[in-house]
Parts: C-alpha cells; structure tokens; sequence
C-alpha cells in the first residue's frame, strides 16, 4: 500500500476540527427497540465505530415519523424516543470526543414497506400521492427532528434525499407537481433546502450536510435531463444542488442509485470496478461545482485493499475532502486505527452482499463474513 497521508490527517469539517479524513457512511441495521427506540445493539454498533477512530460518523437512516418506515426495526426521532438518543451521543462522545457524530434524517417515501405507509410524490403508480399539506407537515417534521438531534447533542444533521427516499424522489426532473414542491428547482428542493436551513439555525456551528444520489439510473431520476430521459446528464442535478448550497449545506454527501431498483450503482460488486469509478467522477463533480462545501465521496468499500488507496489519490487530487465507507464500517469497524496502527489486521469487506441481503429480508443487519465487529479490539 502506498503512504496515506491524507486520509489520516486531520482536517475541517463544517468548521470544526477532525483527526482523518475517513468517514463511516450511514448504514442502517434494522435493530431498533419498538418505536423505532435506541437499542442495546444500536448502541453496541456506535459504540464499535467510536473505538474506530473515524474522523466522522454517520448514524443511519433515523425516520422523522413512525408512520412511514423502510425496515421493520427502523430508529424513529421523535419525543417518545429521544432519551435513547441522547444516551447514544453520550456513550460515543465518552468513547471518542474527537470525532463528529452526525445523524442522517429520513422519509422513506414510496420505498415505506407494506407494513408501514408507502407514500409518493410524483409519478403515476398506484401508492397514494402526498398532497401539499402533507409535504408542509413533513417538512415540519424534519424541522422538528432538526431540534431534537441539536438537543440530544449530535454534532449535525445529513438530510436523506438519496437512494429514493422521500427527499431523493422530490429532486426528480420528472417532479412536476403543480404546487411549492414541483417544477422549478427551487421548488423540488424545497423539502431539503428547509430542513438545511433549519439545521443552520439550530445551534451555532450545528451542522447540515445532505446526500443525494447524483444519478440514479431511472427514467426521469436525478441526473438526468428530463422526465422522459434516462441517460446521465447531470445539469438539472447542479441547478438542485446550487438550491441546497444556497440555504448554507456544509457538506454534500454524494451517493448513487437507488438501491431498490439500481443495487450496483449504489453499492458496486466484485469485478466492477467501473462503478466504482463513477462514484469518484460523482464526488469531483460536485467539487468542482461547489468548491467551497465539503463533499464525501462514497462506496470506498468497493475497492477493498486498494481502497484507502484510491481515497488517498483523490483527497490528493481535490477531487473530494471525505472517503465515505459502508460496507467496511460493518466488516471492520476499527478500520481507521487499523489503517494507522496495524494495517495486516484489517478486515476487509468481501463484498459477498450478505449485509444488504439480510437489509433486505427485513432481518438484523451485521456482517456475515466476519465475526460480529462490536467484540473486537
Ligand atoms: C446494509 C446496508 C444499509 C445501508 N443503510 C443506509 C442508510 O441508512 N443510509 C444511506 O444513505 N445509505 C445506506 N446504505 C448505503 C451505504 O451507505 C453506501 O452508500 C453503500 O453501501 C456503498 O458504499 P460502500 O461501498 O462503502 O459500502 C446502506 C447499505 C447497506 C449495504
């Protein structure tokens, strides 16, 4: 492996200082307590990351609202829950102070599971439509769990508008609805820009990062030109972003696919390392279009022993600030002291899809190459 230099030295984040340059990306486990409350492996699973060493953490998809959930055992933000979270931000802060705790907001949209409450915002299928009232009461929703994540302690908030989830499926070209959230992309960024500003001014030096998905490979999804295009062209997607960095979004987390419909371009597989390739491109593009905001780059996991390898050449290269892994979060939480300390001992992840396919089956979610991270020193 050749030197890492950047990726393990300290740098800026939304203005605050961090010890490297790794980021363990959101990654949701399905494990919550009834209610979508903190549980004991929700609170195993951070405090493994916090041993870790990650400059940044990421908690997983955490619902604004019980009524519209992905997994089965999915964390909720809301008032019932709220002492789990706070318990959570002190047991990681305990454990690490010198890491930034992030929490990634969501709505999952049409992508609800059939025991919850699938809900759209364009197109024509057959889950019911959210009028405006109801896009208002979920922005309210998202301001409300803003506050919540502020006062629990949680450095910032990443707003989910990514792998099709309510907020993704909004900053379509083919959104055109009628009202304050269709058409302009003003309007199809509304629902995210508020949440952004919201966090702003939460607290001084609160955080608000966002992940999209720059091209979801869908007809008429983001990153491409029109609702009846389906080929990248990623325009429309800066005219979206220039809405978000304009409500003062520290960082843009930046993903792909929608894992429900394009699995490979959200989480590439063994022996495609073109999708890998496309994700780096993703992450220098939207450098290049906002150089003045953070941006992580994703599906480092891809590249396995040559992962910290890539993320060194494109830190090195500005062609993103953040390495962002998945996958590898789960196969090695201590990942980023190991990469420092003692690199012959790491874990790499297998891409074997184990983790996603119990995501998938509504099960626990946890490696299943290795033995369970949380045990390990
Ligand atoms: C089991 C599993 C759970 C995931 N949960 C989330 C999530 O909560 N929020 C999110 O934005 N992405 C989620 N993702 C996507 C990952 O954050 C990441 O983008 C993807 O795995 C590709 O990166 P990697 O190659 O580093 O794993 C999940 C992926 C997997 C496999």
């Amino acid at each position: 492996m050749q030197s890492i230099q950047f990726l393990l030295s300290p740098a800026l984040f939304g203005g605050r200082p961090i010890r490297n340059r790794l980021a363990a990306q959101a990654m949701e486990i399905n494990s919550a307590d009834a209610g979508g409350a903190v549980s004991a492996l929700v609170l195993a699973r951070y405090a493994s990351l916090a041993a870790g060493g990650w400059g940044i953490v990421v908690v997983e998809a955490v619902s604004v609202t019980a009524d519209s959930l992905a997994r089965t055992n999915g964390l909720v933000l809301n008032g019932r829950t709220i002492d789990g979270f706070k318990r959570l931000v002190e047991l990681y802060k305990t454990a690490n102070p010198d890491s930034l705790f992030i929490i990634q907001l969501s709505h999952a949209g049409r992508l609800a599971g059939k025991f919850s409450r699938p809900v759209g915002a364009c197109g024509n299928d057959s889950v019911p439509r959210l009028s405006l009232a109801e896009l208002d009461a979920i922005g309210s929703l998202h301001t409300e769990a803003v506050h919540l994540a502020a006062g629990a302690g949680f450095d910032g908030v990443e707003i989910k508008a990514c792998h099709g989830y309510l907020g993704g499926e909004l900053l379509r070209p083919m959104n055109d609805r009628p009202d304050a959230y269709g058409g302009s992309p003003e309007n199809r960024a509304r629902l995210i820009s508020s949440a952004v500003a919201g966090a702003k001014a939460a607290r001084p030096g609160f955080i608000a990062g966002v992940r999209v998905s720059l091209y979801e490979g869908l007809r008429g999804g983001c990153g491409t030109a029109g609702a009846d295009d389906v080929i990248e062209e990623l325009s429309d997607m800066r005219s979206v972003l220039g809405v978000i960095a304009g409500a003062g979004v520290d960082y843009i987390n930046v993903s792909a696919g929608v894992p429900a419909l394009t699995p490979h371009l959200t989480r590439p597989v063994a022996g495609n390392a073109f999708d890998l390739y496309h994700h780096f491109r993703y992450a220098r593009t939207v450098k290049e279009w906002f150089p003045d905001t953070a941006v992580i780059g994703s599906a480092y996991s891809t590249g396995g022993e040559s992962a910290a390898t890539y993320a060194e050449e494109n830190l090195a290269a500005g062609r993103t600030d953040f390495a962002g892994f998945g996958r590898q979060s789960l196969a090695d939480p201590l990942f980023p002291r190991k990469l420092a300390d003692r690199p012959n001992d790491i874990d790499y992840c297998t891409l074997c899809g184990g983790c996603s396919k119990l995501l998938k089956n509504q099960k626990p979610v946890r490696c299943t190459a290795y033995p369970c991270g949380e045990a390990r020193t």
